[in-house]
């Protein structure tokens, strides 16, 4: 067993906040349950925030962000768990205030562990992470509220949520309608299969004046909040639903009643972060077979852990486009 381990330390220096990586000894790390060797991890969001120093996310500094991770077991003091087990771990507290993915080894308590699904690999496991739960469950939400085909829209449509989001919908048939503010047209149309694709502003600004604006959308997923969320809600069909799950936009949005008294609207909340594990397994199982995007390597660019932090800069910017998996062997 090694001693010590690398992983992007996030160190606060008088209200500023850096990150480095470091050599970490093996007893810092927390005493749970279940002692994983981490090979891959994913950039999400909420890493960017953690390592910027958002306190709603990270309360405690020296820290170890990264809120997904891959692996296999080292050792387990419970018994579902063995030396050798290929798992993941999303959401819950890893990241946040527990050390998380962007550490070569992480302790978690067992019953945030998922065993890996049969067809899904460490890297594929990651290629999806938190974006990819999350456009899972948005998809199920969906298709539970009995939205089995149709017109979806899907804000965010570059980011990690909205690529897999956009992906999964097309390989189930869906007509996808892909908004955006980058000029990528090409790319959500060919390689993740959207039907057609919206720019963002005009997108907003065509359904900003009235309370209701022409029914088209059978469906929709805004991963991005604020007028984005409001707009989707007016362009609504009667009985449609729409999966809220980010605010990148705004925390605010402005509705009135009628998309949901006239219409009959649902608006649905996705949390993947405190999900049971039992639903956090199926949507992996789902996402493991019949909706894994047939170009998902395509979506995913892979990095080393020296090569996080520009990337989280540049999230933080809204500048990113698709997946970004770090390998810890590179
Ligand atoms: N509820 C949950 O469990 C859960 C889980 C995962 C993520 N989230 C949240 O979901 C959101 C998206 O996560 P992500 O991982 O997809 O992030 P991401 O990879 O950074 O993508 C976000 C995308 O939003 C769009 N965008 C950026 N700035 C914007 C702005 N000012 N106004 C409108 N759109 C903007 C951009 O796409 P375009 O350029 O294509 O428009 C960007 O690529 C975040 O708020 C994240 O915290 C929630």
């Amino acid at each position: 067993m090694v001693d010590q381990f690398k992983a992007l330390m996030v160190r606060e220096d008088n209200g500023h906040f850096k990150s480095a990586v470091e050599y970490v000894p093996m007893i810092a790390l927390p005493p749970n349950e279940v002692l994983i060797k981490v090979s891959y991890s994913s950039i999400n969001y909420k890493d960017a925030l953690s390592a910027s120093g958002n306190r709603g996310v990270t309360r405690k500094f020296p820290h170890i962000p990264g809120i997904d991770a891959a692996g296999q077991v080292i050792s387990s003091t419970v018994d579902r768990f063995g030396e050798g087990d290929q798992v993941l771990v999303t959401g819950y507290d890893l990241g946040m205030n527990t050390w998380g993915g962007f550490g070569e080894y992480i302790r978690v308590p067992a019953d945030w562990i998922i065993k890996l699904p049969e067809g899904l690999s460490p890297f594929e496991a990651m290629c999806f992470g938190t974006a990819g739960l999350t456009a899972g469950l948005s998809v199920f939400n969906l298709v539970q509220s009995g939205i089995d085909k149709g017109k979806i829209a899907v804000s965010g449509a570059t980011g990690g949520v909205g690529t897999i989001a956009v992906s999964i919908l097309s390989k189930l048939g869906y007509e996808v309608v892909a908004i955006s503010g980058k000029d990528e047209g090409n790319y959500l149309t060919e390689v993740l299969g959207a039907s057609s694709f919206l720019a963002r502003d005009a997108f907003i600004e065509k359904n900003d004046a009235k309370a209701l604006s022409a029914a088209e959308f059978d469906g929709g997923i805004d991963t991005v909040g604020g007028n984005m969320l409001s707009a989707m809600l007016k362009s609504s069909k009667y009985n449609a639903a729409v999966t809220c799950c980010g605010n990148v936009a705004a925390a605010q949005f402005t509705t009135s009643i009628f998309p949901f008294i006239l219409r009959g609207v649902k608006l649905i909340g996705i949390d993947s972060v405190e999900q049971s594990v039992d639903v956090k397994a199926e949507i992996w199982n789902l996402l493991a077979r019949d909706w894994k995007p047939v170009r998902l390597k395509e979506m995913v660019e892979e990095i080393s852990l020296e090569q996080v932090p520009n990337v989280l800069e540049i999230l933080l910017k809204g500048k990113a486009r698709g997946r970004f998996v770090v390998n810890h062997s590179l």
